[in-house]
């Protein structure tokens, strides 16, 4: 692999449709972000377009990870929009494309936010996660410690509450 990284690309058609076909594809492998599975590529467009205006805007930023020029990670760092939480961020959407998941590629991306954070000059990161998918191992293995628990905060289906997992890389 020859993965490299762009932070902000610009937001051309294609590129959005590619995120819009990443994020879909990976919600249907069973994916934690942001929806549940099955979904439509028409479902995730407005959530997606949300995030884009934002990154449009310049208020949150957009990092993409690439394997020989193809897109294979993605996660949005997200501004806080709050004056008293403008020394962080929370990083979204942190996904990888499902055929190449389990091969470093995510704790990569991690690695490259924290770069991204310290230029910066953030004093933290933080990730949300939905708890039940291993996914705090994944965020601990690259640094992250957890720091709260919401139980049963995510409805993911009938029956089927899921405790929010707060977890925090500090900067400082
Ligand atoms: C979660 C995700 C980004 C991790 O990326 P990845 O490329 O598969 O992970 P890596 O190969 O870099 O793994 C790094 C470490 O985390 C561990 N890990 C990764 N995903 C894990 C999971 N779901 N459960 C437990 N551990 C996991 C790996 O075993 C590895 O551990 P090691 O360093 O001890 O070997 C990716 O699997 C993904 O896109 N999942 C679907 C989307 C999603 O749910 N995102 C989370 C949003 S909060």
């Amino acid at each position: 692999m020859t993965l490299s990284f762009v932070l902000d690309p610009p937001l051309t058609d294609r590129l959005r449709a590619e995120i819009v076909e990443l994020w879909t594809e990976v919600t249907n492998a069973g994916g934690a972000v942001g929806f549940v599975a099955p979904v439509t590529a028409d479902q995730v467009r407005p959530v997606a377009q949300a995030a884009f205006t934002g990154v449009a805007d310049g208020v949150d930023h957009l990092l993409i990870g690439l394997d020989d020029g193809r897109l294979v990670s993605l996660l949005f760092v997200a501004d806080n929009r709050f004056e008293l939480k403008a020394h962080w961020r929370v990083l979204k959407r942190v996904m990888v494309v499902p055929g190449s998941q389990g091969r470093g590629y995510g704790a990569a991306l991690m690695r490259e936010a924290t770069v991204v954070g310290r230029k910066l000059g953030l004093a933290g990161l933080q990730v949300t996660l939905r708890d039940g998918h291993g996914l705090d191992n994944f965020y601990r293995s690259v640094g992250y410690r957890e720091v709260g628990r919401i139980p049963g905060a995510l409805r993911v289906g009938p029956g089927d509450d899921r405790d929010e997992v707060l977890m925090w890389l500090d900067l400082r």
